[in-house]
């Protein structure tokens, strides 16, 4: 590896992403695969932690994987792979629950939420959800995570876990910082602009997903729901509007307020035709490269494969390391 800073981020495989989900990681990842040694995993393991079709995980982990790619990841540069393609996570995840209490874990906002949303499956797993992605940062020695605010308290638990395993056994672990990028405004429901835009929303006009078509692009931001006083501005008054503004902006690369100058005095109307067509202008060549790289699922594998293998290489150091402080007697190799 180059003399880099290392990024480890993850998404887990587990449905069709928004524009929300675009906007938050996967179109900073392309960037930042220049600045750093960037590890990209696909979390499949988590997203094991709330009830999935079997079958519906297995193609939404190719669909994520050829998004990755269409998204412009580049095999090559970055390493890219499957979890649970890669021993080590469960691995490591045992070792750290050791170190780990149960109050901090029942504490977490997420799990929280989620034993509330799934009641009929607070599972073990669910609970352990932040020590698995601890897992995954700790490997692979990471300093930098770009997270988004709804995984901070979860990194704040690595950094505690990676402290506490480092006081307890001698120096193993890089104590990963949150990598916070520059414009991260948090994208709203088109129908509710007070909730978080999510893939789940039962509205289908709530989000765009990056699978659909440009013409349903623009006719759901045709629908969005706006306010009655016809001025684009941002105002904590006006969700609506400003949520699209920040859409537009974030898609157009321009600021807040220079997308105010240019609308100025306009219609919502034709705002929101502008807003549609942004979005699809981005969305629609991933869609079609997507759709491109879904249709050769020998070359996903291989993708998959030699990520995978880059990742046990770099994992299965750290891991060494850790079995050795702990007091494991090293295997008797060949
Ligand atoms: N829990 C994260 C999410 O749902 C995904 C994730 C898993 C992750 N492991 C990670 C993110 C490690 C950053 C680092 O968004």
């Amino acid at each position: 590896m180059e003399n880099k800073k290392t990024l480890f981020s993850a998404v887990q495989p587990s449905g069709i992403l928004t524009i929300g989900n675009y906007l938050g990681a996967l179109k900073n990842f392309k960037k930042l695969q220049d600045d750093y040694n960037s590890i990209f995993a696909l979390a499949d393991l988590h997203t094991l932690t709330v009830r999935q079709e079997p079958e519906n995980l297995r193609k939404n982990t190719y669909e994520l994987t050829a998004l990755y790619l269409a998204c412009g990841l580049d095999p090559e540069r970055s390493i890219i792979f499957a979890q649970s393609h890669v021993p080590m996570h469960a691995e490591l995840t045992w070792i750290l629950n050791t170190v780990t209490y149960p109050g901090e874990l029942s504490r977490m906002t997420q799990f929280k939420d989620k034993s509330i949303k799934h009641v009929d499956n607070v599972n073990m797993a669910l609970m352990d959800y932040p020590v698995l992605m601890a897992s995954d940062i700790l490997l692979y020695q990471a300093d930098l995570v770009p997270v988004g605010a709804d995984q901070k308290q979860h990194l704040e638990l690595t950094r505690d876990l990676a402290e506490r395993f480092n006081n307890r056994f001698g120096e193993t672990f890089i104590v990963p910082e949150p990598y916070i990028s520059g414009s991260a405004a948090r994208i709203m429901s088109l129908t509710e602009p007070d909730h978080k835009m999510s893939k789940s929303d039962a509205n289908l006009n709530a989000f765009i997903s990056m699978n659909d078509e440009p013409s349903v692009i623009v006719k759901k931001f045709k629908r969005a729901v706006t306010d009655s006083d016809n001025k684009i501005i941002v105002s904590p008054e006006k969700p609506g509007i400003t949520n699209l503004i920040n859409i537009y902006a974030a898609f157009t690369e321009k600021t807040v307020s220079d997308v105010e100058k240019e609308f100025e005095g306009k219609m919502y109307g034709e705002f929101k035709v502008a807003v549609g067509e942004a979005v699809a202008e981005v969305i629609e060549p991933i869609r079609q490269e997507k759709i491109k790289l879904l249709s050769d699922k020998s070359y996903l594998d291989s993708v998959l494969k030699s990520g995978a293998d880059r990742a046990k290489y770099l994992a299965g150091k750290t891991l060494s390391k850790v079995y050795k402080k702990v007091g494991l007697v090293p295997p008797v190799r060949g």
